[in-house]
């Protein structure tokens, strides 16, 4: 039964292949970086309790309380933090963790609460914040950033070919004084593009808004700060696994589970979902997945 009538609530993805290859054992000690519904963490609490514990982390407030409700009764703790900081919470506690997992992006939950601004089928003020607390929201910087900034977001953090002509429309629009909202934001995208055609091809609006969501939590920026702590908070012998969304994300892991000095990778190739999850769950289609041991 859902307890949020009105919102998907978020399904872990490649959650069996998650649990397989990192083994969490009873007694262990996980970090859960992107703890989002508490899916994947709820799956390795149950492992490894009750000698063991969660450590989940989320820079989204709402998710943890979300995922609070959902964990109740397992040995999970709760942390308002983003994962670029994960060390310190490790450090502050004199530990270090025996499985480690970030599960990058966000959640159906927070895709879809219009408030947040993040998809274009839901009308709502473009913030794309997902710690509401800090940072600059899209709206803002739509309304900021000069032409050839913008122009460069949308080709660097969203491969949008189109990126100076969008640019160009967005800076134009902004004499309308109105408001940027999700579906105005993709009105002005889809006009610069050919329609979408082909039934199945993703909205012409997609890559905008990925590249907006991505400069606005500086996704990249954040992904490799916590990529070159990693090895800190993982202790020799122990697993990490990463699970990423889009090509730039995955190239970034790959390259950070790359030094034979520090990782033994335990995926060459990243582990995609089957068939059957991609039928059932569309967001597990993008879904990569890599996993690396600390050596000792
Ligand atoms: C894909 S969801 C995780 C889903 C989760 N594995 C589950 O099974 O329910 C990603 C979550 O990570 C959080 N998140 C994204 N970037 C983050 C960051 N830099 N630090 C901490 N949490 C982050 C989002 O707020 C979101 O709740």
């Amino acid at each position: 039964m859902s307890q949020e009538p009105s919102i998907a609530r978020h399904v872990p993805v490649l959650a069996a292949e998650v649990l397989a290859g990192l083994e969490p054992l009873p007694g262990c000690l996980v970090l859960d970086m992107t703890l989002g519904g508490g899916g994947h963490a709820g799956m390795m609490a149950a492992r490894v309790g009750p000698d063991g514990w969660v450590i989940g982390l989320d820079c989204d407030s709402e998710q943890l309380e979300r995922a609070r409700a959902r964990l109740d009764g397992l040995p999970v703790e709760l942390v308002h933090a983003r994962f670029d900081q994960a060390a310190e919470v490790l450090r502050d506690r004199g530990l270090q963790a025996d499985r480690v997992l970030a599960d990058l992006g966000f959640c159906s939950e927070q895709l879809d609460d219009p408030g947040r601004g993040l998809a274009f089928r839901h009308e709502g003020l473009a913030d794309m914040r997902l710690d509401r607390t800090r940072g600059e929201p899209a709206h803002r910087l739509l309304d900021r950033l000069d032409e050839r900034e913008l122009a460069r977001i949308l080709w660097e953090y969203g491969e949008e070919k189109q990126s100076r002509r969008i640019a160009r429309k967005i800076v134009e629009a902004r004499h309308e004084r109105l408001p940027w909202t999700t579906t105005r934001l993709a009105g002005i995208v889809r006009s610069c593009l050919p329609p979408r055609g082909v039934a199945g091809r993703i909205d012409p609006a997609t890559r905008t808004f990925q590249a907006l969501r991505i400069a606005v939590n500086d996704e990249l920026g954040v992904l490799e700060s916590m990529l070159r702590q990693l090895p800190g908070m993982v202790r020799p012998g122990g697993i990490a696994a990463v699970i990423s969304f889009h090509s730039l994300e995955d190239r970034m892991v790959k390259k950070g589970f790359g030094d034979q000095m520090i990782w033994e990778r335990i995926t060459r190739k990243p582990i995609e979902a089957g068939e059957a999850e991609c039928g059932e769950n569309p967001r597990a289609r993008s879904a990569r997945l890599r996993l690396a041991r600390r050596l000792p």
